[in-house]
């Protein structure tokens, strides 16, 4: 492994439990590889980065998870194996559709058939009531399916620090897959962080005036996932602008930079509705209309249906 691997080592303390995480990705990713499944990972949601060592504040971002969580439904149905690397708490597949709902609305106490004598104390079930829930009876099923068909592995980050850890674990597992993995960025990873050496241990007080702190740089993931963790895999970024007039130009440098396959380009206002995916040598306009978004079509499945046909385009040597 490269200095990269090293720095992250050195200077990022994991909280999670990157280890045990990172052998069940190694059995996921040879279980499937040995199938001749094509395994993709997907990250999602925002990084936390904290300001204090025994953390009161941190510095967070926007992102909800969703793109990865809906993105992960629409790789399984197209039949590959999953892991959703996403924020602890943010949006996941299936369950993503009901983050709105009180669940305690949803649900009725209703009496239980009968079985045992009539002096035990009767029984009583939960029941959800599917006006509340809609369309729950189809995506139970799915969840069910796919749940039984063990080709999603969840694993979750909350920190910067855990983040980076289990992106170089999930990168070493699926490197022996060559080109049928997959690597799906989308997750919105803080650009800057402190470094635990220069960390307050204790709560900053506000007595002492005005915040003023200094942050490092994150070091780039793109770039040693390119060139030495997987160098065979078929990797997508993801670009996110909030104006529009330099989004291309920033999907094209970054291509550019790490030499990798695709740049995903949204701009935050309008990522639910309109994406570009860029390569070295085409740029295509994916979106979604008002009548297409009231029959619930989403982004996120013409995205998927892209880039699923284009890894097959690079696994034959294509693209
Ligand atoms: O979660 P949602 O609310 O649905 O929103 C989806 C999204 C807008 C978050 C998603 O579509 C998106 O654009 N994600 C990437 C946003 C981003 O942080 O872009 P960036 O320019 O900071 O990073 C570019 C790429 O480099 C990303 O693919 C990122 O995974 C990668 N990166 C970033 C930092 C870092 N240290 N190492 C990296 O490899």
């Amino acid at each position: 492994m490269a200095e990269p691997a090293e720095r992250i080592r050195r200077e990022f303390a994991p909280q999670a439990e990157v280890e045990e995480a990172a052998r069940a990705m190694e059995v996921f990713a040879k279980t499937h590889g040995s199938e001749g499944r094509r395994v993709v990972l997907i990250t999602s949601g925002g990084t936390k980065v904290p300001l204090e060592s025994r953390t009161v504040r941190f510095l967070d971002n926007f992102s909800s998870g969703r793109r990865g969580a809906a993105s992960a439904e629409y790789f399984l149905q197209a039949g590959y194996a999953v892991i959703f690397l996403h924020r602890h708490r943010s949006m996941y597949p299936y369950s993503r559709r009901y983050t709105a709902v009180n669940w305690l609305d949803a649900l009725q106490i209703v009496p239980a058939p009968q079985t045992d004598s009539a002096l035990t104390e009767p029984k009583l079930k939960v029941e959800a009531d599917q006006t509340n829930l809609p369309g729950i009876v189809g995506v139970l099923k799915d969840y069910q399916s796919i749940k039984g068909s063990g080709r999603l592995l969840p694993v979750e980050f909350n920190t910067l620090s855990d983040y980076l850890h289990l992106l170089l674990a999930a990168a070493k597992a699926l490197s022996p897959l060559g080109a049928n993995a997959m690597f799906y960025l989308a997750a919105a990873v803080s650009d800057f962080y402190i470094p635990a050496s220069e960390m307050p241990e204790h709560k900053i007080q506000s007595s002492s005036g005005p915040l003023q702190i200094t942050m490092k740089m994150v070091p780039k993931m793109l770039s040693p996932l390119v060139k030495d963790w997987a160098p065979k895999a078929f990797v997508i970024s993801f670009k996110l602008e909030t104006d529009p007039s330099i989004l291309i130009e920033r999907a094209r440098k970054a291509l550019e930079t790490y030499r990798h396959q695709v740049v995903v380009a949204n701009v935050l206002d309008t990522r639910r509705s309109y994406v570009v995916v860029v390569t070295d040598v085409s740029e295509s306009k994916l979106s979604v209309s008002d009548d297409e978004e009231t029959r619930g079509v989403e982004i996120e499945h013409k995205i998927v249906d892209d880039l699923t046909s284009r890894h097959s385009s690079f696994i034959e040597g294509l693209q």
